[in-house]
């Protein structure tokens, strides 16, 4: 027999098999409930009742070591990890793995105070100082040998213990540096980038504003007010300098632990600090923080957010962290509701989480967050949301061998693009278009129709995809006009959204109106943007019975067809300006196999629903489960034999009838029928034998 801890890391070693490394054995559960823990604030003898009272609670996994480099090397060069053993042997006593934190994203004070040139820079030339955290230079390369040698350090030490399921590198990468470190940096990987000042002049069209460079060194180091050229290789650059902070201890950690040890970070919600597509090029798995600060879950908006992390790798992933009831850094820390913190975590699960892990077990007695949610009290007991998160740890245990191997698989795509956020955040034009919220207003109305949507690149391989939105697509490279013509052409639906196909890969005006190297192809184009005081009213002309009226509230792009075959189907009404009355909103063109459309309004959230409900219809995108009431939501997970599982939350606060149209077992309560009634709050997860199409 295998202990649970022995089975906890054979689980995960297949999970990472699964993701495409090493296989060894079966795993024998699905998911893993854990917390983060910090054995470094508390006396030792109190572990043991820690530790009895997270496995009573179904924890199987703690994260551990992220922030406690002062423990780890409280002087420099030397390093202490006995405490560390111990924690993670009594760990495994109780039947929980660890995930091992390095801990660079709080550097020791000796460090900072010894070395000062690794302390971060802000962009007003503030350098940081100790007493909180994240005060380091992410490119410093001084800093890098240190961060690299605890990497090392503790990769060795601990890289063979078999109770280690993985790494968490950092924590939560956020702020870039303005030290002399990063502006070196910066002008180096300019001149990589464009070979001769001549060429980057010539791209970001220096001309302009007399801001024509002799040499790399004169480029100003900003993330604001500059040249758009300038501030989009800014955020490459911090992306390329994130992967190679990352890199350095992915190189000191990988030849020194077991193969199945996966190596990840912990991300946040749409953080457009970096592009995560690329940093996740490096890592084996997703990992994010799911908070709702004010204590009020958006099922919707949350859902994107899970798809959006699922996207980075495309793949299941890991809730590193997530509120237990409440947090303390919103401006008022309401707590969720009773039953919402499992509603969360099914949720997660739902989207393709494997693991979900709550911020944080106790409350360390002093520091910056006495405030925040947690499973115990100051007195070590037990506080009220112990329960529900116990619930579902026993939950996990209970039907996670059902979703063993299963990931969501969807036939619609929403493309969000980190080159399009950005160039729309350097130049709104209205202070009302949110990049963030023009790719969620779409998925708002295509998630209860298509039931499972994936959230990719733009260079994405867009083959399985029935339809793929592009909303403001604003940034167009020639490698993704050519992904996205071949896409429709093989049979493909694409929707691209207002602004799209403006600028090239230099953040320049593309010289065609848009959709720039895509107007050809639709046999059409913009001629002119017009952003929004008053809602304009629009028509849909192709809904059936009869037009739809609504209304587009931020944007209005007039669209001319020129093609034969391009027709209009969304039409402008009468406004008081008068520029786009009559005009077209939206046009349409047959491309190969595939269909174009090119839709240049905001559409409010009635219009959008009618309107994407239009293009599933036509793509033949249909519903999972039919019929749902608005506030029950369907997820479904696929297995490699075509197997299902569907887990059904109720997100309202009444009670649900819901027919399922087959008969099935509730695999959490052992209830059977074709009809759930579903309470506020509730869950259900079903399993289906065979594949649905
Ligand atoms: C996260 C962070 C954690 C903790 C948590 C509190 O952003 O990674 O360390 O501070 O917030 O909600």
């Amino acid at each position: 027999m295998l202990s649970r801890t022995r089975q906890i890391v054979t689980m995960l070693l297949i999970s990472i098999c699964f993701l495409g490394l090493q296989a060894q054995e079966t795993r024998p559960n699905g998911l893993l409930l854990g917390t983060a823990w910090y054995p470094e604030q508390w006396p030792e003898q109190r572990w043991e009742t820690d530790l009895s009272l997270m496995e009573q609670a179904h924890i199987h996994v703690v994260r551990v070591g992220e922030f406690a480099w002062s423990t780890m090397e409280p002087a420099e060069g030397q390093f202490k990890f006995g405490w560390l053993d111990r924690a993670i042997l009594l760990a495994a006593k109780h039947h929980i793995a660890v995930v091992l934190g390095t801990p660079t994203a709080a550097p020791p004070a000796w460090l900072t105070a010894k070395y000062p040139e690794t302390l971060r820079v802000d962009e007003d030339g503030k350098r940081a100082e100790h007493g909180n955290r994240q005060q380091f230079s992410f490119s410093d390369p001084l800093y890098r040998r240190f961060a690299a040698q605890i990497a090392e350090r503790m990769a060795e030490h601990f890289g063979h213990n078999r109770n280690v399921l993985g790494w968490q590198l950092d924590n939560e990468l956020a702020a870039p540096s303005f030290d002399a470190s990063s502006k070196r940096e910066f002008h180096r990987w300019l001149q990589q980038k464009y070979g001769a000042i001549g060429e980057l002049n010539r791209r970001w069209t220096t001309s302009y504003w007399s801001q024509t460079y002799d040499n790399f060194d004169e480029v100003p180091v900003h993330s604001k007010g500059e040249n758009p050229a300038l501030l989009l290789d800014w955020k490459h650059f911090v992306t390329d300098t994130w992967i190679s902070y990352l890199q350095v201890q992915i190189d000191a950690i990988r030849p020194k632990v077991l193969p199945g040890q996966f190596i990840t970070t912990n991300t946040m919600h749409w953080n457009e600090g970096f592009d995560h597509y690329l940093l996740h090029k490096h890592l084996d798995i997703a990992a994010w923080d799911d908070y709702f600060p004010d204590g009020h879950l958006d099922p919707l908006l949350n859902a994107a957010d899970h798809d959006l992390v699922r996207g980075y790798k495309q793949r299941n992933f890991w809730v590193m962290e997530t509120q237990p009831a409440f947090v303390n850094w919103g401006a008022v820390n309401s707590p969720l509701p009773r039953g919402v913190t499992r509603e969360m975590a099914w949720q997660a699960i739902g989207h393709g989480a494997d693991a979900v892990l709550y911020w944080q077990w106790r409350s360390a007695l002093n520091g910056q967050e006495q405030y925040h949610g947690t499973m115990l009290g100051a007195d070590g007991l037990p506080v009220p949301v112990y329960g529900e998160i116990q619930q579902v740890g026993a939950e996990f245990d209970r039907v996670g061998g059902a979703l063993l191997e299963s990931t969501p698989k969807a036939q619609v795509a929403i493309l969000q693009s980190y080159d399009s956020h950005w160039a729309i955040d350097f130049q709104r034009h209205s202070q009302k278009f949110d990049y963030v919220t023009q790719v969620t207003d779409v998925y708002r109305a295509l998630k209860p129709i298509a039931q499972t949507v994936d959230i990719v690149s733009p260079d994405a391989d867009l083959s399985r995809y029935k339809v793929v939105f592009a909303p403001a697509l604003n940034v167009m490279s020639n490698s993704v006009a050519k992904n996205l013509i071949e896409y429709c052409e093989n049979g493909g639906h694409l929707v691209l959204g207002p602004r799209s196909g403006m600028k090239d890969s230099d953040d320049s005006l593309q010289v065609e109106r848009q959709p720039g190297p895509l107007a050809a192809v639709l046999g059409g184009h913009v001629d002119q943007f017009y952003a929004l005081e008053k809602p304009v009213p629009v028509d849909d002309l192709t809904a059936s019975p009869g037009n739809v009226h609504g209304m587009t509230t931020v944007w209005a792009e007039t669209l001319v067809p020129v093609a034969a075959d391009t027709s209009v189907i969304l039409r402008y009404g009468k406004t008081v300006e008068g520029w786009v009355d009559g005009q077209a909103a939206a046009i349409s063109r047959p491309v190969g196999k595939g269909l174009m459309i090119y839709v240049g309004a905001t559409l409010d959230s009635d219009l959008m629903k009618t309107f994407v409900g239009q293009v599933l219809d036509d793509a033949g995108v249909a519903p999972i489960l039919d019929g749902l009431p608005q506030d029950v939501e369907l997820m479904q997970r696929v297995k490699p034999s075509g197997d299902r599982v569907w887990i059904l939350i109720n997100h309202g606060i009444n009670s649900e009838h819901i027919d399922l149209k087959h008969d099935l077992k509730d695999l959490l309560t052992g209830q059977k029928g074709r009809f759930l009634d579903l309470l506020p709050h509730g869950v259900a997860v079903y399993s289906l034998a065979g594949a649905q199409r």
